[in-house]
């Protein structure tokens, strides 16, 4: 059993009900401390008014001014009782009203806390309970958009892991069933399988840091014109040889940007290297670069197989890919935009994606501000 002390402190109901009862009583008290002091005089003024019927017999006078105390002692006893027993009832409805759904609320946290995200309250009042009742539903929403997140992150980050696993088994099965020869060529194919295995590792070790918003940055003053040319020397070859043309369109005079340099290379890595595995041979890629207002603009276009409207809003998206399949032997994992997105929100600058459709070539651009 609680001590009866604690028990009041601990419950809101019972803090509630003792709050009414307090009121009440003290309603009671001065209702019957005025009938008291107030009883007397007007019995005495009435009972002189009625002298000149009564005649001016004092025993009579004096009885008639009891009795009439007595009544309203009576009255006021059965009226204090009543109202008391009413007012219990209410208070005790009232603190049950109140009380309910914030015990609900906190059943519902306990169930939410054990993993069903998808508990909800029901709203009944408009006052601030309602709003509480309100806010909370909102944030178990919120809790479970996270929770069916991370369960999509995890059932792609498997299915991920699982093709190069897949493909590599089948080629340790086939050599040891002599089906394979073992030749240069296969240990290439298969080491081709356990470098993607660790780029998509590295990958997504980078992506958690990006949406944990824990990517580090180091900036400082940069030359955009040169971080471009040094990217655009670096794939250079990788275009000449797939037979992609690459133009660069910048202004020699460009304003020194105060981003983290490698990062921002990082981005500029992503797209074009993007715009080079998504044309073909004899396509052609051009990046310009522009000071507008107070912000730089980088452009890539370029004239290769363009994206469907209905896959461009999810091009950012973490393991999007348009072509979904999941044979494909070349190809990424559909994390460097989701990266690229992250870095350059992470410099305070946008980043976006065009296409007129299949075939018609795309444009992704970024913009970095300039701080003066
Ligand atoms: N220039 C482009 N032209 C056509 N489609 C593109 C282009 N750039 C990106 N895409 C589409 O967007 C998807 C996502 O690109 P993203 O760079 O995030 O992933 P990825 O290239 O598949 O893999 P990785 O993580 O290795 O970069 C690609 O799979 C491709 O379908
Ligand atoms: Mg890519």
């Amino acid at each position: 059993m609680k001590h009866p002390l604690r028990f009041f402190r601990s419950s809101l109901k019972a803090k509630l009900f003792l709050s009414y009862l307090i009121v009440i009583l003290v309603g009671v008290v001065v209702l019957a401390g005025a009938v008291q002091i107030q009883t007397p005089a007007a019995i005495q003024r009435h009972i002189e008014r009625m002298e000149a019927h009564l005649g001016s017999d004092p025993g009579l006078a004096e009885d008639l001014r009891i009795n009439f105390i007595r009544a309203i002692n009576e009255i006021t006893t059965t009226a204090v009782i009543v109202s008391l027993i009413a007012a219990i009832a209410v208070s005790l409805f009232t603190s049950q009203r109140i009380v309910q759904p914030i015990r609900a609320m906190m059943q519902a946290s306990r169930e939410i806390a054990a993993g069903h995200f998808n508990r909800r309250v029901t709203v009944i009042s408009e006052d601030e309970l309602g709003a509480l009742a309100d806010s909370f539903n909102q944030m178990a929403e919120e809790l479970e958009l996270t929770e069916q997140r991370r369960l999509h992150l995890i059932g792609d980050v498997a299915h991920e892991l699982r093709t190069p696993l897949t493909n590599l088994r089948t080629m340790l099965e086939a050599l040891t069933d002599g089906v394979l020869t073992p030749e240069p060529s296969t240990f290439q194919t298969m080491n081709n399988e356990v470098l993607r295995l660790q780029r998509l590792v590295q990958d997504l070790q980078e992506l958690s840091r990006a949406e944990a918003g824990e990517m580090a940055m180091f900036p400082e003053w940069t030359d955009a014109g040169e971080l471009v040319s040094s990217v655009v020397d670096r794939l250079a070859l990788q275009f000449h040889d797939k037979g992609v043309a690459l133009h660069v369109n910048m202004a020699s005079d460009l304003p020194k940007i105060y981003v983290d340099p490698a990062r921002i290379t990082q981005v500029l890595v992503n797209i074009l290297g993007n715009a080079l595995q998504y044309t073909p041979a004899g396509g052609e890629v051009w990046i310009s670069v522009r000071r507008i207002g107070d912000e730089l603009r980088f452009v890539v276009k370029d004239s290769g197989r363009g994206i469907p409207p209905e896959d461009l809003p999810h091009i950012f998206e973490r393991f999007y890919r348009v072509d979904k399949s999941r044979a494909r032997t070349s190809g990424g994992s559909g994390i460097g935009l989701t990266i690229s997105k992250h870095i350059v929100e992470a410099h305070g600058g946008k980043i976006w994606a065009k296409s007129k459709g299949v075939g018609q070539g795309s444009e992704f651009g970024f913009t970095l501000p300039l701080r003066n």
